[in-house]
């Protein structure tokens, strides 16, 4: 069933590895965690690899400081933002001000949010917009529920999502943005989909791609896989020619397993 699109071969994208710390991590940890994370990578680790880190928005502006003092060139993440830049939200952060303190990737619709926020595939679209429209990379997360991989619809579901999520999106933009297949079942369960199975959806998210935007827009852009990704299982899917990267939740709040995470060519 897998349809490879033409220009879309393995080699030709800087996988991006991610770390999702939801909510974890002080401000002050975050300092602590990413100053360990940069004595232990190497500039060949960036050369491979770009690595991203996500603290809650507590931390954001310590860790810019951070980054930005030491000359550290790991990119700076968000977990989320709202559609709008400004305006009566309490409690919401914009796109618009995530931008000013230089955020490069912003994690759009992850499946906590979809579930425990009640966020649906429309707001998803609204908030990637307004990533892109202050030249962030939006991580869009999309991923089954444990019922739609059993009832066989894992990979409808995981098209729709993406389809509707880049309603709308220039070709430009899709092939700059980075997609993030994270099965729910495998979130934070210490069980992974299969290096076949991750390989699978991560072709199919690429396919709707290239449905959705043409070859070129497929062959760029990044798809990450996510979910119970840990030091053991990390080689094996970075190995499979559609997985471009991971978004590393549990495992990437520790510094000594996430950089053994983007050292994973070394660990095999
Ligand atoms: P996990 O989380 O690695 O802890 O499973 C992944 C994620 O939710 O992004």
């Amino acid at each position: 069933m897998r349809s490879e699109p033409s220009g879309a071969g393995p080699g030709r994208r800087k996988p991006l590895i991610s770390g999702n710390w939801k909510m974890h991590h002080t401000h002050l940890e975050a300092i602590q965690v990413v100053q360990k994370l940069s004595y232990r990578l190497r500039p060949a680790d960036y050369g491979a690899v770009d690595v991203s880190v996500h603290p809650p928005f507590t931390g954001l502006r310590s860790i810019q400081t951070l980054l930005d003092a030491d000359r550290i060139p790991i990119s700076l993440g968000a977990q989320n933002c709202h559609w709008e830049d400004q305006g009566a939200f309490t409690g919401e952060i914009s796109a618009a001000m995530l931008a000013k303190l230089t955020v490069a990737y912003v994690i759009v619709g992850h499946s906590e949010r979809r579930q425990l926020f009640a966020e649906d595939d429309a707001a998803v679209a609204r908030k990637l917009g307004a990533v892109m429209r202050h030249s962030m990379t939006p991580i869009l997360c999309v991923g089954e529920t444990l019922e739609e991989r059993e009832a066989g619809s894992a990979q409808t579901k995981v098209e729709s999502q993406v389809e509707a999520a880049l309603d709308g999106v220039s070709a430009d933009q899709v092939g700059a943005l980075v997609v993030a297949y994270e099965p729910i079942w495998a979130i934070g369960t210490g069980r992974t989909a299969t290096a076949e199975d991750a390989q699978t959806m991560c072709a199919a998210v690429r396919s709707v791609v290239a449905r959705v935007a043409g070859d070129g827009p497929a062959g760029a852009v990044r798809v990450q896989y996510g979910g119970s990704v840990n030091v053991t299982n990390i080689a094996e899917l970075m190995a499979q020619p559609d997985v471009d990267g991971a978004l590393v939740g549990g495992a990437s709040l520790d510094p000594d397993t996430f950089a053994r995470i983007v050292q994973y060519r070394e660990d095999g």
